[in-house]
């Protein structure tokens, strides 16, 4: 068993240390909106935060995350009053299919914590998130949106 603090709730997981964490946020925790994408650390679609930090979590063992606090996009606006990331993202459409944006406003969100006024360079550096349905201009807005708001 792993200890877990999923979205302030602390939770027992039963699962092998090695097991990506992604599996046991979707599988047994039920929690969605963290989406699977490459498997492989390269798309960015199943972001979530381990202690305030984007980690993308198909490729990060449950292990690394025993006694930290994860947040999952549904724990990010917990008494349901949009973050200016969601409000940003909705203003400017940014979403199109939807898939890829959890894990974007998690990448967006972490990014904001350490770097209130991204540059586009600041942007193009940490945000590598894949959006096939190409939405990375409205990300680029949304984000200076949400910067100074
Ligand atoms: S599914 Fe994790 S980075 Fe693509
Ligand atoms: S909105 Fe469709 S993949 Fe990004």
């Amino acid at each position: 068993m792993s200890k877990l603090t999923v979205n302030g709730q602390a939770l027992e997981v039963g699962a092998s240390p090695e097991t990506p964490l992604l599996w046991v946020i979707r599988e047994q925790l039920g929690l969605t909106g963290t989406k699977y994408g490459c498997g492989i650390a390269e798309c960015g679609a199943c972001t979530v935060h381990v202690d305030g930090k984007a980690v993308r979590s198909c490729s990060f063992p449950v292990s690394a995350a025993v006694g930290k606090q994860i947040t999952t996009i549904e724990g990010l606006a917990p008494n349901g009053v949009l973050t200016k990331v969601q409000k940003a993202w909705l203003d400017h459409d940014v979403p199109q299919c939807g898939y890829c944006q959890c894990g974007m406003i998690m990448a967006v969100t972490a990014l904001l914590k350490t770097k209130p006024k991204p540059t586009d360079a600041d942007i193009d550096a940490a945000i590598t998130n894949i959006c096939r349905c190409g939405t990375f201009q409205q990300v680029r807005a949304a984000i200076h949106a949400a910067a100074s708001a």
